[in-house]
């Protein structure tokens, strides 16, 4: 048992408001993943998870991830509980650095009580991650009291895992690396923060096809730091990647869903590229990946706008027009029996669920 006592003192921005911490003792927030069209892969610094490029995603409207965070006065540790099972380890010692972050930002030490529950297959490259995150961002702070606008609750989620950083936002979101030169830490944490991008007109869907929902055997972490350390094709792609984001807002701005599709998915494949020539090799791909990029390739051979995108895991999900998504579903059903697969569509931005502040 410990008393709590103020933790060195909080950026100006981010005082406490010390006569509400009595009543902002839990807070509870939903969060769904995202998927990027413009990838993020490599971190230019670990500790502070600012990325080397810039990325664009779509938020999705399915597998929520919901996240209770309670204040626990007395506590000497955080606990955490994932789908009601408790959590150690690897997995507490991450969610216990990001608290500290909250703790440090708010001025306040109190431990908390962490529950959260997932819909979205753990470490499947389906951006748990991202929902995780982001709802701990958006439940931890307001549990500790922290006013954080959708910007400052960004980067924060950031902190927790890089992709977390979108899904604060709904629909389209661009996550800005940030100037790759600042002088302070603080600097360079303020540079690197997501925000919505319009794309008015656009009526998308994303088919995921789920291969495989196991956890994957290398983490994007060690995957990024290999592919960045080893590859040759890496610093080209990185550069391709800035020219394929000016494309796709301009696509995005027109409402150009064949150029939009076009774009993520040669960015997705130059991604995995970058991987394969790491040493050693990366490869997240499996043959049920390769026969839903075949099966793409014949959609767009009959007319369909699909186009595939790719993360850290095998599973494959096809932009394409909300109308056309049944079809797509039903030809990728049949290409691989084995597997599930489900429609999403843009979902909305992180959010506190009704009743908490
Ligand atoms: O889950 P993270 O934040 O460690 O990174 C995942 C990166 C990719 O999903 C492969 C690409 C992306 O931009 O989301």
């Amino acid at each position: 048992m410990r008393a709590e006592h103020p933790a060195p003192p909080a950026a100006p921005q981010q005082q406490p408001q010390q006569q509400q911490w009595e009543d902002r003792q839990h807070a509870t927030a939903v969060a769904h993943p995202n998927i990027a069209l413009i990838k993020y892969w490599g971190k230019r610094d670990e500790r502070l998870v600012l990325p080397r490029v810039d990325s664009l995603s779509m938020t999705l409207d399915i597998f929520p991830t919901t996240t209770r965070v309670r204040l626990a006065p007395g506590a000497d540790h955080d606990t955490l509980t994932l789908g009601g099972r408790p959590a150690e380890g690897e997995t507490l010692r991450r969610v216990t650095a990001f608290l500290d972050l909250v703790r440090a930002q708010a001025g306040r030490s109190v431990r908390a009580v962490v529950d959260s529950h997932n819909t979205v297959p753990t470490g499947a490259g389906l951006a748990s991650s991202a929902s995780g995150f982001a709802a701990l961002a958006v439940a931890a702070a307001t549990a500790y009291g922290l006013r954080l606008d959708a910007t400052a609750r960004s980067r924060l989620a950031r902190r927790g895992s890089g992709s977390a950083s979108r899904s604060i936002f709904a629909g389209f979101a661009l996550w800005h690396a940030g100037p790759p030169t600042a002088a302070t830490d603080a600097e360079a944490d303020l540079g690197s923060y997501a925000e919505p991008v319009p794309a008015a007109g656009l009526d998308p869907a994303l088919v995921i096809a789920v291969v495989n929902a196991g956890p994957k055997a290398v983490s994007s972490r060690e995957a990024m730091r290999r592919t960045l350390d080893t590859s040759p094709l890496y610093e080209p792609w990185a550069r391709s990647s800035g020219d394929d984001l000016s494309e796709m807002r301009a696509a995005l701005r027109r409402a150009d869903l064949e150029a939009v599709g076009e774009i993520a998915e040669r960015n997705a494949l130059g991604m995995h590229a970058t991987m394969l020539a790491a040493r050693p090799a990366v490869r997240y791909l499996a043959p049920a990946s390769l026969t839903v990029l075949d099966s793409v390739l014949q959609l767009r051979k009959d007319g369909v706008c699909a186009y595939a995108t790719m993360d850290a895991g095998p599973n494959v999900k096809v932009l394409c027009p909300r109308t056309d998504a049944e079809r797509v579903a039903r030809v990728l059903r049949g290409a691989v029996p084995d597997g599930s697969v489900l429609i999403a569509r843009p979902g909305p931005g992180a959010r506190l669920l009704p009743g908490e502040r």
